[in-house]
């Protein structure tokens, strides 16, 4: 799929911005603090309804305006899209061919995109947090059930939290905190069920891309460590009849704690290479190329589950990998993925290229 145009209305550092983009490769060229990254951002933010760079979505009204701007045109294969989103103090909305969206699910997904920034690099190192919120994030752009039942979770998890607070040492309604578990079991065994076959699939597209980034010196592999034990063969309800049994054996602890201990909201990803740790021993060329190889893994299998490539966002990471890996990056991007790249300089860049890009100039919220 591409994006066709983008328009801003006091998005960040841009007023009023309309663009219209070129079908392969988009380089947004400027010094620091100009921009680039916001219009990657803005990307995102269509894309997503969320930003990648802050959970504080009002972050991104234009300082002294009372709301935000964003619309893109879609070419799909098979259909043209318009996407608006606006954001106020108060909330989102979000539009598909100017009919308004109630629910998310029906909304993220339609502009499929892959992003690679700088933090990604520490997929790897960084809090199992991070690594939860990767996988949501790419789970929910293909899947609209996984946005539900997320959702779902996440509001549950709320409520039988607050009740595990409130009613603290007091006498404690076992009924009703029965009816929160089960409910957190119905929505939670689906999440894990769902991430499960999710992390497979990514898993066999980043072994065969992190073999060629390597030249099969490495073998990649990923490991999906949920709280509730499964076993590859298990179903939603197998996943659910397990998810209470633990809950039920760790009720004390969690009165005790007066928090849920367990549940998708603690599940770790791990990424090993020849069965070795990635986040413990791996270099950090090694921690990397694993972020590198997980990002275009998603490429593939957006492609797979969708049907078509997502548009591709890079902010400013040609810098950080060395030369190899920025020419297999440019190779996998090569005339099949609509790219959006921003950096400081093209010196390193120009000759690897094989298209001709289109280059805007980013000035202080202008393009030159
Ligand atoms: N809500 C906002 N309103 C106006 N300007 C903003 C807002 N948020 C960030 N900025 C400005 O955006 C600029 C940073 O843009 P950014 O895209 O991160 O730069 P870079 O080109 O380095 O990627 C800074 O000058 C910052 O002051
Ligand atoms: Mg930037």
């Amino acid at each position: 799929m591409k994006l066709t145009r983008l328009s801003l209305e006091n998005y960040r550092n841009y007023h009023e911005l309309d663009l219209n983009f070129s079908q392969s490769l988009n380089i947004f060229l400027g010094e620091n603090a100009q921009g680039k990254t916001n219009l990657l951002e803005s990307i995102y933010v269509l894309a997503m309804t969320r930003s990648h760079r802050t959970n504080q979505e009002k972050e991104i009204i234009q300082w002294g305006k009372d709301y935000a701007r964003i619309s893109g045109e879609i070419e799909k294969k098979n259909s043209q899209l318009i996407l608006e989103m606006s954001i106020t103090p108060n909330g989102k909305k979000t539009k598909i061919n100017h009919l308004e969206q109630r629910k998310l699910s029906d909304y993220v997904g339609k502009l499929n995109v892959v992003l690679f920034a700088p933090e990604d690099l520490s997929l790897i190192k960084g809090s199992p947090q991070l690594r939860r919120r990767f996988i949501d994030m790419e789970l929910g752009q293909i899947d609209p059930l996984y946005l539900y039942y997320l959702t779902v979770y996440q509001k549950v998890l709320k409520q039988r939290n607050r009740y595990l607070k409130k009613t603290g040492n007091n006498k404690v309604d076992f009924t009703y905190l029965e009816i929160l578990t089960e409910q957190l079991a119905s929505s939670g065994s689906h999440v894990i069920y769902l991430r499960h076959q999710f992390l497979q699939k990514l898993e066999k597209w980043a072994q065969i891309i992190h073999g060629k980034v390597t030249g099969h010196n490495e073998k990649l592999s990923m490991r999906y460590v949920p709280t509730i034990d499964i076993t590859p063969d298990m179903s939603v309800e197998n996943i659910k009849e397990a998810f209470i049994e633990k809950m039920e054996k760790n009720l004390k602890r969690d009165l005790l704690s007066q928090s849920t201990s367990l549940g998708p909201h603690r599940d770790e990803l791990m990424f090993f290479i020849d069965e070795k740790n990635v986040q413990s021993f791996g270099s950090q060329g090694q921690q990397r190329t694993t972020a590198l190889s997980v990002k275009l893994a998603e490429l593939e299998l957006v492609r797979e589950e969708i049907g078509e490539y997502p548009i591709l966002l890079l902010d400013d990471v040609m810098s950080e990998l060395d030369d190899d890996r920025q020419i297999h990056l440019l190779e996998t991007i090569d005339g099949k993925i609509q790219t959006f790249l921003s950096t400081t300089t093209l010196t390193h860049l120009s000759h690897k290229m094989t298209t001709t890009p289109e280059i805007f100039n980013v000035v202080n919220g202008k393009i030159k």
